[in-house]
């Protein structure tokens, strides 16, 4: 156990750090004047029509025994649905080819183009500088101020990307040098490579993977980096199949693996078994990724995203325009975008986050101002939420043996995970908490009252006053998030993360779409609607998490925030997922 507790521990950020209300003044330096004929791309977002319609369609397709279960639409069909009439894209476009941009792309709900400096300094009344990144050096051209919409355009546009957001500052896995508060070996459970969880969850080996099923894992920022030697020594010292990266979409760069990348294509590929693997690495946030993965033909079936920041600062991260538009526009237009995802047939994941429910928006634990702050994309009720737990410390028992009875040749040198008991993983046992919670934009979903309500109305202390109880409740689903073992740069590290979590949970799903490809039938798309309607008809198809509380964050514990209880709960979810039930409802599904 010595050896384990000089490893080095490795929090996985989901986090992207916003630069926030900082732009220029934190870790930007405006550098220059940007040149005048120097190009800029840039996407405008078209107001669309039918919302409401889409989720109808959305949920009508989704929902396990309607007529229209597995019925997924075209990308055609849904565009005609929720695309403005050809003749505002026809005017936008004019206006655009009219000020001199070029490289203009009609897809219908919104318009991609490329223009001059100058030509953009016009249109949008801004000036644009170089800026230039202090922790990856990379230089960008963005405005000093946020971007006006040009009167021409106005009523038809909802906002526009790739103009005045500065990029987000990389997460950057935070390494905590364990050093100076070792782990407390008496609850430390051991690694956790994918045997472990297939153990845990019930998944069985050599499943009869579909030739189709895919898995995508999404980065942002400057993620863009595992490497396929880690791959080769990973499957050699976990015993599992080498993973078969097979699609990479936007820049890679192997040279230096990053923990985010290496630890989602490691265990979203070895859960999902021989599926195909994408490996997509985005430049922009939400809207752009939301926006080419429904374009996207060919397109992954499932895609894990271990990547949020705190909701209501989404227009200072990801969107230009906070003068007249708010953080609550970016992610009502993003969630039009998932939707449109869902419905094509794709099953969104994302992270529930890893401080808690304090969030990212409250680190140091104040219990004043903005106590609770839920997270995004991984508060969205379009994608499914996947919360974090830990093992509760190995039974005398398991402590007998050298190990786990595991043949793995790295559960011969380390200790392997034997405990069964799960709880919401949580600091200071972790070095992180899952994040759950309320969103504070999104009503509650239609599939998530029943077992919503019954939490709140369960008699479990609430943070009464501090969340919005009838809006979208977080986690849905949790797996665990402590102490993987992975390889990035050809060396053995342990991490923590609802990073963790949102792959291992998609890793899942492929296997499930393998059952339903392998019958012939639609893959599960969104999810929500069938886990919920799953755990209702089958309590066994998850463990609940009982125990535990999302209290903490990366480093201290506050005072509000959510308990674990019987049912779903805004710290776990319905709960981590049993294989075998999971395959029984599906095989039931039409
Ligand atoms: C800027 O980056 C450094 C790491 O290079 C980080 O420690 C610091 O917190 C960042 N500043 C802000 C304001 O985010
Ligand atoms: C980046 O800028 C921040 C804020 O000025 C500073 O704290 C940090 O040390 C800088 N980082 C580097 C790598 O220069
Ligand atoms: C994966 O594919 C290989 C080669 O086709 C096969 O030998 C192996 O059994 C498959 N493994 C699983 C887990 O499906
Ligand atoms: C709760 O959120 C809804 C939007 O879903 C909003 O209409 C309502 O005003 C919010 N309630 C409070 C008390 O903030």
């Amino acid at each position: 156990m010595s050896k384990l507790i000089s490893l080095l521990f490795v929090v996985c950020l989901v986090v992207v750090p916003s630069f926030a209300i900082l732009r220029d003044t934190a870790n930007w330096t405006q550098v220059k004047k940007a040149a005048s004929a120097e190009v800029v791309d840039f996407r405008i977002a078209l107001t669309q029509r039918n919302v409401d319609k889409l989720e109808e369609a959305l949920l009508d397709v989704s929902t396990p025994f309607s007529k229209n279960y597995g019925n997924h639409w075209s990308i055609d069909e849904i565009l005609d649905l929720v695309a403005p009439e050809p003749k505002v894209a026809r005017s936008v476009m004019n206006y655009l080819k009219n000020n001199g941009c070029f490289n203009i792309v009609n897809q219908r709900d919104h318009i991609k183009a490329a223009a001059t400096v100058e030509a953009i300094e016009k249109m949008f009344s801004v000036k644009m500088f170089t800026y230039q990144s202090n922790i990856s050096g990379s230089q960008i051209v963005r405005s000093s101020g946020f971007y006006t919409i040009p009167k021409e355009l106005s009523g038809k546009v909802d906002l526009v990307a790739g103009i005045s957001e500065l990029p987000f500052r990389k997460a950057g896995p935070k390494a905590h040098a364990r050093k100076a508060t070792p782990v407390d070996t008496s609850v430390d459970p051991g690694i956790v490579i994918p045997e472990v969880l297939y153990n845990l969850y019930n998944i069985p080996v050599g499943f009869n993977n579909n030739a189709q099923t895919s898995i995508c894992l999404a980065e942002f920022a400057d993620d863009q980096s595992f490497n396929k030697n880690d791959l080769k020594v990973f499957s050699t010292k976990t015993a599992t199949e080498l993973i078969n990266v097979d699609k990479i979409v936007g820049p890679y760069s192997p040279q230096q693996p990053d923990l985010e990348s290496t630890l989602d294509v490691q265990y979203g590929g070895a859960v999902a078994q021989n599926a195909s693997v994408w490996f997509w690495t985005v430049a922009g946030w939400m809207y752009e990724f939301s926006t080419d993965l429904f374009a996207a033909n060919p397109a992954p079936y499932i895609v894990s995203m271990s990547w949020g920041w705190t909701e209501s600062q989404q227009c200072e991260s990801g969107i230009g325009n906070c003068n007249g538009e708010t953080s609550q526009e970016y992610v009502t237009r993003v969630n039009t975008e998932f939707m449109k995802i869902g419905l094509r047939g794709i099953s969104l994941l994302a992270a529930s986050g890893d401080q808690g429910a304090p969030g990212d928006g409250n680190p140091s634990c104040s219990n004043n101002k903005m106590p609770i702050s839920p997270i995004f994309p991984g508060g969205s009720p379009w994608v499914t939420s996947v919360g974090a737990t830990m093992l509760s410390a190995p039974s005398d028992a398991d402590m007998e043996g050298s190990s786990s009875g595991s043949t793995a040749p790295i559960c011969q040198k380390q200790k392997c995970a034997t405990s069964t008991s799960e709880v919401v993983c949580s600091y200071p046992q972790a070095l992180i908490t899952s994040g759950g919670g309320f969103s504070d934009y999104s009503p509650m979903p239609s599939y998530q009252q029943t077992a919503v309500n019954a939490y709140l109305n369960s008699g479990v202390k609430l943070p009464t006053g501090k969340f919005n109880a009838t809006n979208r409740g977080f986690p849905d689903v949790s797996a665990l998030g402590h102490n993987y073992w992975i390889v990035a740069s050809g060396a053995g590290q342990i991490v923590d993360g609802t990073s963790c979590s949102s792959p291992v949970f998609g890793g899942i799903v492929a296997l499930l779409n393998s059952i339903r490809l392998n019958n012939g039938k639609a893959t599960l798309g969104f999810l929500n609607p069938f886990l919920y309607a799953a755990q209702a008809a089958d309590s066994t198809t998850f463990t609940d998490i009982t125990s535990g509380n999302n209290l903490c964050t990366e480093s201290c514990c506050a005072k509000f925030g959510f308990q674990a209880t019987s049912g779903w709960d805004a710290a776990s979810g319905l709960g981590t997922p049993q294989f075998k039930s999971l395959a029984n409802y599906v095989e039931s599904l039409n």
